[in-house]
């Protein structure tokens, strides 16, 4: 199934389970924010671009922090969702409904920066998204993106005696998967899931003409030792994430790209 349609079917109950910051910059699941890993630098008055910018959280918050900032995104769901938030929030961001593998809403050399959190691995032809976000780059531009890491992205937990453990299955198996994302009875979507090694972001992106300046794999938030009013700061919360962390403070959940169009 398309990303279009699962994120169609599933964006009002995802926006409603997910906490997404308004205030920082998020990039995964109990992964530290922008505020932490300060990998944008001062966003002032720059064009700043979020691919794949699905409820606009990260796109308000770049225009809170005094960017020009826009998003893009395939689902006209999370969209509607965007601009409804930035109406509350009485911000201004421009949000549009398209594909980050074929931007035509934009010519070349407008951005200062494209940011892409969590999105790029939904992308068919990541590979033409990479081109297109240097394409829509100045000179010197940062491209700054993460993904769910390879290693969760091709695993489960599973069960040793008591423990819970990471179970790899096969890391090279590079088939698209469909996979079934179920809230409830009513609200079940499907996905095409594709998997790309570090080795294909990391070849891709140079390929596109980038250079990489920083790869990251940051540690989630130690979940274990932090009070609630802690937690309600965490860039992107959920309630799955508690329940997981045992294994996921133990694994790289997201991988974080900071590259630059020369
Ligand atoms: C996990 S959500 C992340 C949304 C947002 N970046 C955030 O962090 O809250 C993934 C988003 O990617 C969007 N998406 C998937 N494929 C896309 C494509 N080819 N072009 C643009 N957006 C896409 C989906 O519609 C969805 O909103």
């Amino acid at each position: 199934m398309s990303a279009k349609r699962g994120w169609n079917t599933i964006s009002k109950a995802y926006q409603k389970n997910v906490k997404i910051s308004l205030e920082d910059i998020h990039y995964g699941p109990i992964s530290p924010g922008e505020r932490d890993l300060k990998l944008l630098g001062n966003v002032e008055g720059k064009d700043v671009l979020e691919m794949g910018c699905g409820g606009g959280q990260n796109a308000i918050v770049l225009a809170k922090w005094g960017a020009k900032s826009a998003g893009v995104d395939i689902s006209e769901e999370q969209i509607k969702h965007a601009r409804n938030l930035a109406q509350q929030q009485n911000i201004e961001v421009p949000f549009h409904v398209g594909s980050m593998e074929k931007m035509e809403m934009f010519s070349d050399e407008i951005f200062d920066i494209v940011l892409s959190s969590c999105a790029i691995g939904y992308s068919e032809d990541y590979e033409q998204t990479f081109r297109e976000a240097f394409r829509v780059l100045r000179k010197n531009g940062l491209f700054v993106f993460c993904v769910v890491h390879p290693i969760a992205n091709r695993g489960r937990t599973v069960k040793r005696g008591k423990r819970k453990l990471w179970g790899l299955g096969n890391y090279f198996d590079r088939r698209r998967r469909t996979w079934t994302w179920k809230y409830d009875d009513t609200t079940i979507a499907k996905f095409d899931g594709y998997h790309r090694t570090l080795q294909d972001y990391f070849n891709s992106i140079v390929s596109a003409g980038f250079i990489i300046e920083r790869i990251l794999e940051p540690e989630p938030y130690p979940l274990n030792k932090m009070t609630d009013e802690e937690k309600r700061m965490i860039p992107y919360y959920w309630k799955g994430s508690e329940r997981e962390y045992d294994v996921w403070r133990r694994i790289p959940y997201t991988l974080l790209f900071k590259t630059r169009k020369p």
